[in-house]
């Protein structure tokens, strides 16, 4: 498999920590980072308020050195507004690749005619992808479902129209948007995209395990494998996916201490980013998913929830990791 190349942006792999909103900011992506992933992709924010300079926008437009190559994601349903959020994150960020967001399936996003919303209209995709290529310098990708229902699936047209417009490489999720996140991504899909363009295609959905990264690119052809559910608490999924593609190696699951200690970088440094309430606040979430799995973390998982500081919710983890230690079995098989 030759590695992943994005317009001028080389990746050392072709393992892709996908877009997801309230989870990847510079914390977690430095981790993904760190675990080897080839892209990292932030989270999307909205082309209106990144224009009006929303000051939690501006925010979620840093991107430390570390981090990079990385990939920043923008979403909007009028041509103008997004042109000119797509030349502010050009000329004002560090992101290497601008991403179009064309798979949102929430209400409060397509009725503004922005993220899924354009799977039905081809010509529009052409029309605003062109737009934005022509506006900046960085290379321009998009991130799209197959299609709209079961009865409007244009993977094919819509990523040929990304390819026509200066496009510089396509993610496909393989649902469309009103599957939402229910039913399996159909890979097949994305295996006939693969056929019909020529920029690189980065195949998602359902990618869990290791394995089903390998059998995606199997089945599909796809350049690159990109992982969303599949690393949250979970970033040795990414690595153990580097590891399997690049080596053919298939490495063991980590510890319960050392998802913890990853547990508590992960929150320390979203404290540095977000201060000590609001992080702990959020970390709440990433604890439950870093204890998925592992033996006797119901209890714990529930607890969670009651944690306001960093003090509390370190020695609830911390308590339980000393607790599972002294048992032999910690993981649930
Ligand atoms: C919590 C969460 C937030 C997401 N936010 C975004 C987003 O901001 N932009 C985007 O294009 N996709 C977003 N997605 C979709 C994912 O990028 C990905 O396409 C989807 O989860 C399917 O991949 P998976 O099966 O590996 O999770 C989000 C998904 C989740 C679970």
């Amino acid at each position: 498999m030759s590695k992943l190349k994005i317009g001028n942006v080389e990746l050392k792999n072709n393992v892709v920590l996908a877009p997801m909103a309230g989870v990847c900011n510079p914390a977690f992506r430095l981790i993904a980072k760190e675990f080897g992933t080839g892209l990292v992709c932030a989270e999307m924010v909205s082309d209106k308020a990144v224009l009006h300079g929303n000051k939690k926008t501006m925010k979620m437009l840093f991107v430390d050195e570390r981090e990079k190559p990385l990939s920043l994601q923008i979403f909007g349903g009028e041509k103008e507004s997004l042109v000119a959020a797509a030349k502010y994150v050009d000329e004002n960020t560090n992101a290497d690749i601008i991403d179009i967001n064309m798979g949102c399936p929430v209400p409060k996003v397509v009725s503004c005619d922005a993220g899924a919303r354009w799977l039905l209209d081809p010509s529009k995709i052409e029309e605003m992808v062109s737009a934005v290529v022509n506006a900046v310098n960085k290379p321009v990708t998009v991130k799209m479902r197959i299609g709209w229902d079961e009865e409007h699936i244009y993977a094919v047209k819509n990523a040929q129209a990304v390819e026509n417009a200066g496009g510089a490489a396509v993610a496909i999720h393989g649902r469309t948007r009103v599957q939402m996140y229910e039913g399996k991504a159909d890979w097949n899909v994305i295996r006939d995209v693969k056929q019909q363009v020529n920029i690189p295609v980065i195949g998602n959905g359902d990618v869990a395990t290791p394995e089903d990264a390998k059998r995606m690119i199997d089945l599909t052809g796809c350049d690159g494998v990109m992982i969303g559910r599949g690393a949250l608490g979970n970033p040795w999924m990414l690595y153990r996916t580097v590891q399997y593609l690049t080596k053919g190696e298939l490495l063991g699951e980590p510890t319960p201490k050392e998802k913890i200690d990853v547990c508590l970088l992960h929150m320390d440094r979203l404290i540095d980013l977000k201060g000590e309430k609001v992080a702990i606040q959020e970390m709440r979430k990433h604890a439950a998913w870093y204890l998925k799995g592992l033996k006797n973390s119901a209890h714990v998982r529930q607890k969670i929830n009651e944690m306001e500081t960093r003090e509390g919710l370190k020695n609830l983890l911390d308590s339980y990791v000393e607790q599972i230690e002294g048992s032999k079995e910690s993981v649930i098989h």
